[in-house]
């Protein structure tokens, strides 16, 4: 089937929801989303979202503490943007009703990692499902957009398959391909603009906090198409997981340490003495790689986070979620600590675009997770992403409304999906254990430390996995789990080789072959053509 509108948006977490809302003001909208509507990593969000609420804040601190955690790879310009426009954004997301917690009738601002003063809004420790569904409610009563879940968006349409001639060397978007997993049938849907929003790679690891959509389809299909991609050596490892040898990776937010949690040893060291001024508020990079350090030296599996200073009622008000979350699990934490541990949280780099969104590819915009827009640099401050991507969305929806008169539907014939090839059931414990292959390949050889010798094994092992999937992908009817396959192994071999290319350590990209940064001056972002 042919589906035909004036925007196409593929994702429906907060960026995609964001630019949807927008969008619908000047055409028609399509959303399509591989899982129900409202699985996303935004509905995990816990700590919050960013932005200069309080009088005593101001512009340039929240632009300096992001510069500081982006470790000198930050562009001036796009954290300006994101800082100066996000109360607005966050504004009108209050007025779409969602309702951030309040102490004594005012917007309550609490602390994370790297922020020098109180800034972040959060809606307990459930801020991104308080935001997608006040977005999804909003989105819903709107009329212009048409959201269509489980339909999974394989490749974007250029003139690769049109057998058009590119502009100026650049090519154009048209539209996707979509899988529809209940008819097994391959849809395309042609748009004037494209959105591409589709979250993080967190799923390329072993541990992550990510939920299972995370698996990195919009930068694997930008990359394909054309669009320059960077700095994805540059994942996110978030301090705190919950340990677990039976469950995935929970995140007990950074806000529980900007509330006076303590990490220390199991011999009660609080080590992050050792590290760093800012203690347990030190950036992500510094203390993933503390724990990191104290779980090898000691042999541990984990250390702990120590809530003993916190009174018991206020850490369930303000952390309802962990509490019983960790309180399932067995750990009741208003009288023990909780046993924590780093996992695999945020994608920094990713599709490189400009200050509106724009990618190389022409009528292709990217947003949220998937975009590389130059405000995190080498390291993202906490909650300045689900900021990034209200202000992108903004700004995206701003610039396409110029070009859209003059855009015109593909024309020319699209051709239909191949979808020949076999399904082989016995085959499908191949695919399995080819992504169990990869996230542990990527968890062992291209974690927190890093080094050429660990990132040559990981090379020649995934460009192994890389034929194999390849090879099966070709000859097996698509299901969800072989295009996510596809992108997994891609995305992962374009990690390695942009950890690879950064000859040294910075940010979150640590080698012990280069153990420092190097004197490059000014420092330069990685990008893959
Ligand atoms: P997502 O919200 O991940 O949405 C992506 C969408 O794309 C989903 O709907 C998915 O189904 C869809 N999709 C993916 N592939 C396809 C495909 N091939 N076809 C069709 N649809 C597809 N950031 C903060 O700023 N503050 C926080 O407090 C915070 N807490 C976090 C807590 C957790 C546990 C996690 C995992 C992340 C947290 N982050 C936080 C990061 C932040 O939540 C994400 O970066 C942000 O929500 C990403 O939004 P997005 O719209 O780009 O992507
Ligand atoms: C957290 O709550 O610790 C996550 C915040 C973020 O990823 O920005």
């Amino acid at each position: 089937m042919i589906f035909i509108s004036d925007f196409l948006v593929i994702g429906s977490g907060i960026a995609g929801l964001s630019y949807a809302l927008k969008a619908a003001k000047h055409g028609t909208v399509h959303v399509i989303t591989k899982k129900d509507s409202a699985e996303s990593s935004t509905n995990y969000a816990q700590g919050g979202i960013a932005a200069v609420f309080s009088p005593t804040d101001t512009f340039d601190s929240h632009i300096q503490d992001t510069l500081i955690a982006g470790d000198g790879l930050c562009d001036l310009e796009a954290v300006t943007q994101l800082v100066k426009e996000g109360p607005e954004r966050i504004n009108e997301l209050i007025e779409i009703g969602v309702k951030f917690s309040e102490r004594n009738g005012e917007i309550e601002l609490v602390k994370e990692g790297g922020h020098s003063i109180h800034r972040i809004l959060h809606a307990k420790d459930l801020t991104g499902k308080e935001i997608e569904r006040a977005l999804l409610a909003a989105t819903t009563e709107d009329e212009s957009i048409q959201v269509f879940e489980h339909r999974q968006a394989i490749d974007l349409i250029t003139e690769h398959h049109s057998g058009g001639v590119m502009k100026d060397g650049h090519p154009t978007c048209f539209g996707a391909y979509v899988l529809n997993p209940d008819s097994g049938k391959i849809d395309i849907f042609l748009s004037k603009i494209t959105y591409l929003c589709t979250g993080g790679a967190g799923q390329v690891y072993l541990h992550t906090t990510n939920p299972g959509i995370a698996t990195g389809d919009g930068i694997a299909m930008a990359h394909r198409a054309g669009a320059t991609v960077g700095n994805l050596e540059f994942m996110q490892f978030h301090p705190t997981s919950l340990y677990s040898k039976t469950r995935k990776r929970f995140l007990i937010s950074e806000a529980v340490r900007g509330h006076g949690a303590i990490l220390r040893n199991k011999t009660g060291e609080r080590f992050m003495e050792k590290v760093d001024p800012r203690l347990e508020l030190a950036t992500r990079d510094i203390v993933a790689r503390a724990i990191d350090r104290e779980m090898k030296q000691s042999g541990d599996d984990y250390v702990l986070l120590d809530l003993s200073s916190l009174p018991a009622e206020d850490i369930k008000d303000h952390f309802p979620n962990i509490f019983q979350t960790c309180l399932k699990e067995g750990i009741d934490i208003t009288k023990e600590p909780i046993p924590v541990v780093p996992a695999a949280h945020y994608m920094c780099g990713g599709v490189k675009c400009d200050l509106d969104g724009k990618t190389a590819i022409r009528n292709l915009y990217v947003g949220g997770e998937t975009a590389f827009t130059g405000v995190h640099g080498a390291n993202r401050l906490a909650s300045n992403s689900l900021l990034e991507a209200v202000v992108w969305a903004h700004r995206s929806v701003e610039d396409a409304v110029k070009v859209l008169p003059d855009l015109h539907f593909q024309t020319r014939k699209i051709p239909e999906w191949d979808d020949k090839g076999t399904t082989n059931a016995e085959e499908w414990i191949l695919v399995s254990h080819s992504f169990n292959e990869i996230k542990t390949i990527m968890w062992d050889y291209v974690g927190i430390v890093r080094s050429n010798l660990r990132l040559e094994r990981a090379q020649r092992r995934i460009a192994f996995l890389s034929k194999e999937v390849d090879e099966f992908y070709r000859r097996t009817r698509l299901t969800p789990e072989i295009v996510e396959l596809r992108n997994l192994v891609l995305v992962a071999s374009l990690i390695i080789e942009c950890a690879f290319l950064r000859k040294e350590s910075r940010g979150l990209h640590f080698t012990t072959d280069f153990p420092g940064k190097s004197d490059e001056n000014p420092p330069v972002n990685t990008v893959l053509l």
